[in-house]
């Protein structure tokens, strides 16, 4: 009997993935490749160790995994993002025919996706881009699902998607087909984007907690439990708190992390997507260059001895901090919209930022309450601060985050995303800015013309004194 399903790649995603499908009834192929010494037999042991996996077949030959799938063949790919993901499609193409289906699912730069895409098409093989979130988790137990392509990739592939998706809060699956080409992909890369903000604001408030207001580990995670109660509720902060508590024999956990954050492409392939087409990303710069700074552990061991720090008691309370940290994630979710926003519309994608707020809020790792507040709102909206609610709101919260930033500065602690957020803020309520002047500079030291008040359209060379 052919299987209905192809996995490539048995790392820890591929496997949970593979373990979801079986359990909901689907017949599998597994594929792992052979590396003598390092990836021996890999997709065996795993049929071998997991019950589930017991009837699925496992190959480390591509054409016989190929020919084992029922036809239209439909293949995941769970490897390494990058030239991986390519030498493995040219080991594939030759062996595939018109009408089968490639399901890329790690996570691809949206372009390469359309690459690839372009490419099989002229082989007539369908391609579908999955943006997976959840980690392992959501692989195993329901995860959200984000398709980009054609409507009869998606018709291929839905069937397999419906039943790994995780289930939204209002019972509906965390899937979507949202939209043509690369779209799924690229919505997947922004969830990585708010992902880090959420993290830096979530462990911002951790440190202040913890250097300034003077808390312990379990008094920190007894705060945020407080505010994953209200809401503010968010799987991030679920964890945290969780992680917090973590102890053994010789401690806190916590205390035994080297302080260097690591990273893949995603944070930073959306702040150089977003940077050239315009869109003010700061929070997740502020995030993405915290953990770029957060390397060079030897230049920062040997610089803090000739820097004085001082620390001094602050008077913000718990629920000030909580107000500075709301307003950074509100800033941060709607930055990331409007630049999903601006590329559908420019790509002619047609997202619907409603129904991707559905798709994230099960499932994947950014799950919030606040997703679920912004599902009625974020379509057609140009900014947050045309939302009259959200608006009120970050008022506010704003001298609280001036009040918490201010006793950061104080004693020289880097709020790098709360202070973007309010930056952000600061300058899209500005009437009047300094843009003026770099006009004139522009003009002045390069003839780049600039826009008079009376005539907006129209450049204005200057003849400046030289
Ligand atoms: C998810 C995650 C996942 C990502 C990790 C690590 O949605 O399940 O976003 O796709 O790979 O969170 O990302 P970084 O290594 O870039 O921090």
């Amino acid at each position: 009997m052919k299987k209905q399903l192809g996995i490539v790649g048995m790392g820890v995603m591929g496997r949970s993935l593979a373990r979801n499908w079986a359990k909901n009834g689907h017949s599998l192929s597994l594929y792992n490749r052979r590396i003598s010494g390092s990836e021996e037999g890999v997709a065996l042991a795993l049929t071998q160790q997991f019950e589930e996996l017991r009837q699925a077949a496992a190959y480390e030959e591509l054409s016989d995994f190929v020919a084992s799938l029922e036809q239209p063949r439909k293949i995941v790919l769970m490897v390494t993002a990058g030239p991986a993901v390519d030498e493995l499609i040219a080991e594939l193409r030759p062996l595939l025919q018109p009408g089968d289906l490639i399901i890329e699912a790690g996570n691809a730069h949206y372009l390469d996706t359309e690459r690839r895409m372009s490419m099989l098409n002229v082989h007539k093989i369908n391609m579908l881009g999955l943006g997976v979130s959840g980690g392992e988790q959501g692989a195993l137990n329901g995860a959200s699902l984000m398709a980009g392509g054609t409507p009869s990739a998606y018709a291929l592939a839905e069937p397999f998607l419906k039943s790994i998706a995780a289930k939204t809060p209002s019972g509906q699956l965390a899937l979507k087909h949202i939209g043509p080409g690369g779209s799924g992909h690229f919505v997947k890369m922004v969830h990585n984007a708010i992902e880090y903000a959420e993290m830096q604001a979530i462990a911002e408030a951790f440190e202040f907690m913890y250097t300034l207001m003077g808390l312990d580990y379990d008094a920190i995670a007894q705060v945020l439990e407080a505010w994953n109660g209200s809401s503010q509720q968010s799987y991030l902060l679920e964890i945290t708190s969780r992680i917090l508590r973590t102890k053994n024999e010789q401690g806190y956990v916590i205390d035994r992390i080297a302080d260097r954050a690591a990273y893949n492409q995603t944070g930073a392939a959306t702040l150089v997507e977003g940077a050239l087409w315009g869109a003010p990303l700061s929070m997740v710069a502020s995030a993405l260059f915290a953990r770029f700074i957060s390397n060079k552990k030897a230049q920062r061991q040997e610089l803090a001895q000739y820097a004085e720090r001082s620390l001094e008691a602050v008077s913000v309370s718990p629920d000030e901090l909580k107000q500075a940290y709301a307003f950074t994630r509100i800033i941060n979710h709607y930055q990331h919209f409007e630049m999903i926003a601006a590329f559908s519309e420019r790509l002619g994608w047609k997202v619907n930022l409603s129904d991707l707020c559905a798709v994230w809020s099960s499932g994947c790792i950014i799950r919030s309450t606040l997703l679920q507040q912004l599902m009625p709102k974020v379509n057609g909206q140009l900014s947050v601060l045309f939302d009259k609610a959200a608006r009120e709101e970050l008022f506010a919260q704003k001298p609280s985050v001036k009040k918490v930033i201010s006793a950061a500065m104080e004693n020289d602690l880097p709020l790098s995303s709360m202070q973007a957020a309010l930056i952000y803020y600061q300058q899209l309520t500005q009437e009047q800015s300094s843009a003026a002047l770099v006009q004139a500079q522009r003009d002045y030291f390069g003839a780049h013309g600039v826009y008079l008040k009376q005539s907006a359209e129209n450049l204005t060379f200057y003849p400046w004194p030289k």
